[in-house]
Formats: C-alpha cells, structure tokens, sequence
C-alpha cells in the first residue's frame, strides 16, 4: 500500500500527436479506397472501451479468460524466465488486470511504462495500479507503440527491458505492419531484453467464428459503434439500422476477417464528401490474425528475435510467448 500523504507525482511525457485530427484524414482515405476500410483502432472510444470489456465477458469469447488463466497458473514460471527487476514495457494500456497479474507474479520489478496514445487511458492505469504497486515506479509514456521511442530512466536502475504485448493485439495488424512491430520490440528491449506477446492459436474455425459472432450481439454493437462514433466526432449520418456486422474466418490468409455490410443502396456524408454504398458492399473494419506456434517462430526469427518460452492452456488455444534477440538478422528498419 502506497504511504499516506505521499504525493504522486507522474511524468506525462509527449513523444507523439495524441491523434485528433489523424482520424479524420484516416475515416476519409479509408472511404474513398476501394474495396472501403477503417482502421479498427478506431474502435476504442468510451462506449467501444466498455463494449469491449463485455465482449471479454462472453462465453464464446476465450481469449482473455485462457489467456488470464495461462497468467495465473505460470506467473512464478514467468518471472524466473524473466527474471528480477525488470522494467515493464507495455504496448498500449487497456489490460488492467493482465498488467496486475504480471507485476504480482515478477520479481522486484522497478519500473512500469504503459505506452499508449490517449492521455485518459494512460492515467487511469497508472492510478489503479500505483496505489497498490509501490515499490514499481509509475512512468506512463504517451505515444504511438509503432514508433520507436525513448524509454524513460528509472531511479532504481532496472536489469532488463521487459516488452508485454498481450491480448493478441498483435493479431490486429497485417504481416508487414506486425513485423515492423516486431523490430521496434527488438530495438526497444536492448541486449538482455525481452518481449512477453500473447497470440491467439489456430484452431475449429467454429470456435474462431463464434468468439466474433457472440450469441448476445455484443460484438456486433462493438462494431458497430464505429459508425456511431464517426456519426458524432466527424458529423457522419451513418444510419446504424442499414448496416450488419459480419467476421468469418478466412482460413487461407489464418484470420478472422471483420467486415460492416450496406444493406442497400445508400449515400453517407462524411464532412464534405458524399459516400456510396451498393447493397451488400462490405467495408473492412478488422483483422484478427491467428498463428500456428512454427509460423509464429518464423515470423520473429524475420524481426531478430527468437521464441525461449512458450506457455499455452491445456487446450492450445492460446500462448504466451517469451521472445529474445536471436542470432538472426539484426533489426534495422
Ligand atoms: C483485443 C484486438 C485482440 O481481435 O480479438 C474482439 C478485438 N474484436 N472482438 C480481437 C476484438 C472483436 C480483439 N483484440
């Protein structure tokens, strides 16, 4: 427990545009191509935060339950492979719970860095979990995870860099946009550094199907609150009611493929720009790639790195991987 009266004092450092005209440029390109598409880490408003926390309470979605699970059952297994005092690297900041069974389960961990680009995101993590880590300092990096960045300095000086990327995030982005992900991780953890990622297996792609076609809806209104968040930040008229939510697996490419359907004939105005859409046209909202543990080790070994560690669930459906820099190819891009 945090001592009282002693004063929090957080460095809210700024190393990229925190995003508010970007959005606009990128709803607007991604309309105008063709085939359509937008950028799924649009999803993450207040409304489609909380739709996703429910998404993680049904039953057909797995993922966080196993992947908790795997955190619970091997955090003492984990933290030997990763060993003490350890700054804590975390991609985005979205996983309050996963980020608390991780810093239970290290050893004397020094630092904590969420790295993530919304300011609001950023300090409600970092408040929940300084009043109950406080030997951790708290030093919460706002900016864009897919660029390099200056990690910051600890006080304690800390033994190695340790990336967490879980949630299968990754999964989110396409080949050479994770493996460009996978170098930035590589530069970013140093020589005695490593990454901590959570992948989504392949497997039935019944079961990979219902995950994203939950009986309740609740992912179909997760994306379709897309549209309601364009309709209010970018004065869109998207009418809710003339589109479906649609995710099939397509197993060729290994992803769950996400897709907003037009039910009919229609126009939407989005600023100044009127949009057509033909009945059943879909526009692309989101991948959700799923790997095979070999097809997963060549990706890395393409980015440097090397998987040391692998644990999964009884059922293999999903991992948690510990990856090094390997004898590879070093990362320059
Ligand atoms: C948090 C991005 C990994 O792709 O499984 C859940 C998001 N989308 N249901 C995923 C999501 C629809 C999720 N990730």
């Amino acid at each position: 427990m945090k001592p009282p009266g002693r004063p929090l004092h957080f460095e809210y450092r700024t190393d990229a545009d925190t995003n508010g005209g970007g959005m606009a440029a990128d709803v607007r390109r991604g309309l105008q191509s063709d085939p359509k598409r937008l950028p799924s880490k649009y999803f993450y408003d207040a409304r489609g935060s909380d739709l996703f926390e429910q998404i993680c309470a049904q039953p057909e979605y797995y993922l966080t339950r196993v992947e908790l699970g795997i955190l619970r059952r091997h955090g003492p297994d984990l933290a030997r492979a990763i060993g003490e005092r350890a700054m804590l690297v975390e991609y985005g900041s979205g996983s309050g719970v996963k980020t608390r069974l991780l810093l239970e389960a290290l050893i004397d961990p020094v630092a904590y860095v969420p790295v993530e680009i919304s300011a609001s995101a950023l300090k409600q993590s970092v408040e929940q979990l300084a009043a109950r880590f406080d030997q951790v300092q708290m030093l919460p990096l706002c900016a864009d995870f897919n660029t390099r960045v200056a990690l910051p300095t600890p006080r304690r000086e800390p033994r190695s860099v340790l990336i967490f990327f879980p949630g299968s995030t990754l999964g989110n982005f396409e080949q050479t946009e994770a493996l460009q992900l996978l170098r930035v991780m590589h530069d970013e953890m140093g020589a005695q550094g490593a990454a901590l990622i959570g992948i989504d297996l392949k497997k039935d792609p019944a079961v990979l199907e219902a995950a994203y076609n939950d009986a309740a809806g609740v992912t179909a209104a997760f994306t379709l609150n897309l549209l309601s968040r364009l309709n209010r930040e970018l004065g869109a008229d998207f009418d809710l009611s003339q589109f479906v939510h649609r995710a099939r697996y397509n197993a060729q490419a290994g992803r769950i493929e996400t897709h907003i359907v037009s039910r009919v004939d229609q126009q939407v105005r989005l600023q100044q720009a009127r949009i057509e859409f033909a009945a059943c046209e879909k526009m692309l909202v989101e991948y959700s790639c799923k790997y095979s543990l070999p097809e997963f080790d060549a990706m890395a070994s393409r980015a440097g790195l090397q998987v040391t560690r692998t644990w999964t669930d009884d059922d293999q459906r999903f991992a948690l991987l510990l990856l090094r820099r390997g004898a590879g190819p070093a990362s320059t891009a």
